[in-house]
């Protein structure tokens, strides 16, 4: 069946966008604010906290970035005003990154001065390989006046042991570690999933083993398996960790970590630009396309 979920992705861009919203809608809270803040309701009565995502990677203008800047503004008011359990994720390229770097600096630094202010934290998220130095540089600056912000290193990649060293070092190791979403050469990044998992391990015992804050997302159960054991073997105290996971994806291994009194975050995206979004996390696993489909014709 691999031949047939990766052809139900390759064939995709073919199918009209009101169809792939049909399937598209576990993954996303929906199009509006209204629809991420009634999301991250729903979570927090079920014992998640939210990072709330505004959509919109590929910008082509600074007054995009500008728009991106005022919603994610919008998102850190509606938070603190309807006392909601949840902070921002911001991507840097939504912010301009690749157009004017300078410019992208006083974007984000402007979100993060707010959130600060309302006593919330905000979450760069990491991007594919090109962006990384850029990132890292940008997320040093913002640390050395605030410390409720932190990124996202990617264990994929061969550099991340270095750099997560380095932050821990630096006393920046507020971090997000996830595998890693983008399509990168072998030249940078492992390939081999035990490889990758063997990186992920590393840098979780890394963080943990720091005053660090690690954010564990992962829907990989023999990852989640081997960080519970540490945290629970190591006596690792609950304030030095949190789980995070992606809105619609292994709920059952959610409610476990949860259930066990583990912190667990989910990452609610939300906006206009789903589609691209969605289409990745297809992309990425083709396996969903063939249980969405099936459910859509088989089931009716
Ligand atoms: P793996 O891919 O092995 O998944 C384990 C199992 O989970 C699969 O077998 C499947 O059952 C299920 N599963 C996983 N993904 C699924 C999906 N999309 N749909 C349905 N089922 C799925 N990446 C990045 O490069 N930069 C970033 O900033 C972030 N941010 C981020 C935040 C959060 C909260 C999470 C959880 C993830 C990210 N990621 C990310 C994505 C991450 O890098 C990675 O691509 C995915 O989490 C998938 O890797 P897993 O560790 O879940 O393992």
């Amino acid at each position: 069946m691999i031949w047939f979920n990766k052809l139900i992705v390759k064939i995709l861009p073919l199918f009209p966008k009101s169809f792939i919203w049909l399937f598209s809608r576990r993954y996303i809270a929906g199009k509006t604010m209204e629809d991420g803040l009634n999301k991250t309701r729903e979570l927090n009565a079920l014992g998640c906290d939210v990072t709330i995502d505004v959509l919109g990677e590929d910008i082509e203008t600074l007054q995009e970035a500008e728009q991106a800047r005022d919603e994610g503004l919008l998102v850190l008011e509606a938070i603190d005003r309807e006392k909601l359990d949840a902070n921002l994720s911001v991507k840097l390229t939504s912010l301009g990154m690749r157009i004017d770097k300078t410019k992208c600096y006083a974007l984000v630094e402007s979100i993060v001065k707010r959130a600060g202010e309302l006593n919330n934290f905000v979450r760069i998220d990491m991007e594919d390989v090109t962006c990384t130095d850029d990132t890292l540089e940008i997320y040093r600056r913002l640390r050395k006046t605030y410390p409720n912000v932190g990124v996202v290193i990617q264990a994929y990649l061969k550099r991340s042991r270095g750099d997560v060293r380095r932050l821990i070092d630096e006393g920046y190791a507020n971090l997000r570690l996830c595998k890693g979403i983008y399509d990168e050469s072998p030249d940078v990044a492992f390939k081999d999933r035990e490889t990758i998992r063997e990186s992920f391990t590393d840098l979780i015992r890394m963080m943990l083993e720091s005053s660090s804050y690690a954010g564990i997302a992962t829907h990989d159960r023999v990852i989640a398996e081997r960080a519970l054991e540490m945290i629970e073997s190591g006596k690792i105290e609950k304030d030095k960790f949190e789980f995070q996971m992606l809105l619609g994806v292994t709920e059952r291994l959610r409610a476990e970590i949860v259930n066990r009194g583990f912190k667990m975050r989910v990452y609610v995206p939300y906006g206009e630009q789903w589609y691209g979004y969605c289409t990745r996390r297809l992309k990425e696993n083709p396996k969903m396309a063939g249980h969405i489909i099936k459910n859509l014709f088989i089931r009716g």
